[in-house]
């Protein structure tokens, strides 16, 4: 099959029922491997969900809960009393906030070891500067109190512990929106303990930070945006309650058991390619969307960055919930999230990256009650010196961990779940190069058994560029393993880099 226009593909990627007839993903089954936080309605009626109920863990493998008994802090006595800090945090929160400086001051009553460190100061300039004053007294008078109102009924709402998903493992986390939602108020009321942005002297120094302080105390606009999107989250939230689940599932398989690529037979020609310059992975529906993602789940959507996983993150704020529990990731581990939803849309990109109003979500639901929205965080290597990305070892760790992501759900035992869209993976911010990593992303997609859709971002010259070499690959027969060797003679090589697609053609046409 050669590159195909958008129908032919969508048949091809979803069967021709169109995508929402394809088989849904694994559906929420509680097991060993699979925390479920609520209790799964045995008569399908959705939306009125049920904490499940367990004992509260105060360990590594669980997130340290703000409401937990265990969470204590010295009362200032001479005897050295403590008491609980969820009762602080209660007090804080249940007096009115009227700006930014009320809220920082609620925050100080319970994180007081950060007193004169935390300034908040891009908190205050959104609220006192960046907002009109009107928005940000809205905001304080109607959209505060709920929020915290959400926040304080987090002990009625998660009842057993959050595992975290750390390294090595195979395990999934499914929660209700609503339950993610009272996470998300917490984090930013920055209620939870010992994660804040002090990673290296921390017990949680191998997860990304969860509260919100690190994104208070950074500065300039494309966080007064990131601020907006998730203001408008909870304005939203607040309105309605939304009534879906979220999983989040973090695959992890041993170097071993990834593909021996120098010995792949499959022909290139087995998976179909559709490349778009125009179209955002947001946008392709019924796709498993890849997250451009930092080994840290959710990369800089806490601090400065606006680039297209702190993008992806603000714009579906349950995907922030992450943060939480999911442990650095290792180069044979990817993670994807099913379920979360759209609340915002943008114009602009990094330094111009706007928010740019209301997203309706109307994904359809599978039918434990998720959007039909499959979230893919994959970390590419950062190549500060582009040429480190010509060795061996970087195609390979760069074609596992794609396999890894795209192998997730794997489209064995005929169940034919959507294919991949994808683009410059690890080609912006991490300074990897598009002709090299489109293939490799294509490599894995054969041997993963998943149709590619790839969004060049803009860029024509480089559709027109990965097309030809498809067909040229898909006209000569050409297996993974024969591309995998070209690749890497390519790398040995002391070729202009530039000219990869050059040299493929030239070696291949001629063989
Ligand atoms: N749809 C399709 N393509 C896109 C989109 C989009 N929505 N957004 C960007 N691109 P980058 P990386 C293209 O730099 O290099 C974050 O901080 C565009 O061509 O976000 O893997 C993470 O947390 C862009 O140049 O991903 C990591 O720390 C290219 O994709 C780090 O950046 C790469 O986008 C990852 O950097």
């Amino acid at each position: 099959m050669t590159e195909i226009n958008k129908q032919e593909f969508a048949n091809a990627m979803f069967g021709s029922q169109g995508p929402w007839q394809c088989p849904e993903f694994p559906v929420v089954e509680a097991g060993d491997d699979h925390t479920v936080l609520y209790e799964i309605p045995s008569d399908g009626a959705q939306g009125s969900y049920r904490p499940t109920v367990g004992e509260d863990k105060w360990d590594l493998d669980h997130v340290k809960m703000p409401c937990s008994d265990h969470n204590l802090y010295f009362i200032d006595d001479k005897e050295g009393n403590v008491g609980k800090r969820w009762d602080l945090i209660v007090e804080s929160l249940s007096k009115p906030m009227h700006n930014s400086k009320d809220m920082m001051d609620a925050v100080l009553t319970y994180q007081a070891q950060f007193k004169g460190i935390w300034t908040f100061k891009a908190l205050h300039k959104f609220f006192n500067e960046y907002l009109d004053e009107s928005e940000s007294k809205k905001f304080f008078e109607e959209t505060l109190p709920e929020v915290a109102k959400i926040a304080l009924t987090l002990p009625d709402l998660v009842k057993s512990p959050i595992p975290m998903l750390k390294k090595g493992q195979n395990k999934s986390v499914s929660l209700t929106q609503w339950q993610l939602a009272s996470l998300l108020a917490n984090a930013f009321f920055c209620t939870f303990p010992e994660r804040n942005n002090k990673r290296s002297e921390s017990d949680y120094r191998t997860y990304p930070p969860a509260n919100f302080n690190s994104l208070y105390d950074s500065g300039g606009p494309k966080v007064m945006e990131k601020l907006k999107c998730i203001c408008h989250y909870f304005s939203r939230i607040c309105k309605e309650q939304p009534t879906g689940v979220v999983t989040f599932s973090r695959r992890h398989i041993s170097a071993e058991d990834c593909p021996d690529w120098s010995n792949c037979s499959l022909p290139i020609s087995t998976v179909p390619l559709f490349v778009d310059a125009e179209t955002l992975i947001e946008d392709a529906e019924g796709c498993i969307q890849v997250d451009f993602a930092n080994k840290f789940i959710g990369g800089g959507v806490l601090r400065r960055g606006a680039v297209q996983e702190e993008i992806r993150f603000v714009s579906n704020p349950e995907l922030i919930a992450s943060l939480l529990f999911t442990e650095v990731m290792e180069p044979t581990e990817t993670v994807c999230i099913i379920g979360s939803e759209r609340f915002s849309t943008h114009t602009g990109y990094s330094m111009s990256f706007k928010w740019s109003g209301s997203y309706k979500d109307e994904t359809p639901r599978d039918s434990p009650n998720r959007r039909r929205c499959a979230v893919l965080a994959m970390d590419a290597r950062r190549f500060p010196r582009p040429e480190e990305q010509y060795t061996k070892e970087m195609v390979d760790r760069e074609l596992n961990k794609a396999y890894v992501g795209f192998s997730f759900y794997s489209r064995q035992e005929g169940m034919n779940y959507p294919g991949v869209a994808t683009g410059n993976w690890g080609c912006g911010a991490f300074g990897g190069n598009a002709r090299l990593k489109s293939l490799l992303q294509l490599m894995s997609c054969v041997v993963a058994a998943r149709p590619i859709s790839y969004y060049t971002f803009g860029d024509e010259e480089l559709r027109v560029d990965i097309v030809r070499v498809y067909n040229m690959l898909v006209e000569n027969n050409v297996t993974v393993g024969d591309l995998y060797k070209y690749i890497l003679q390519f790398c040995e090589s002391d070729v202009e880099r530039t000219t990869l697609y050059g040299y493929l053609e030239d070696r291949i046409q001629n063989r």
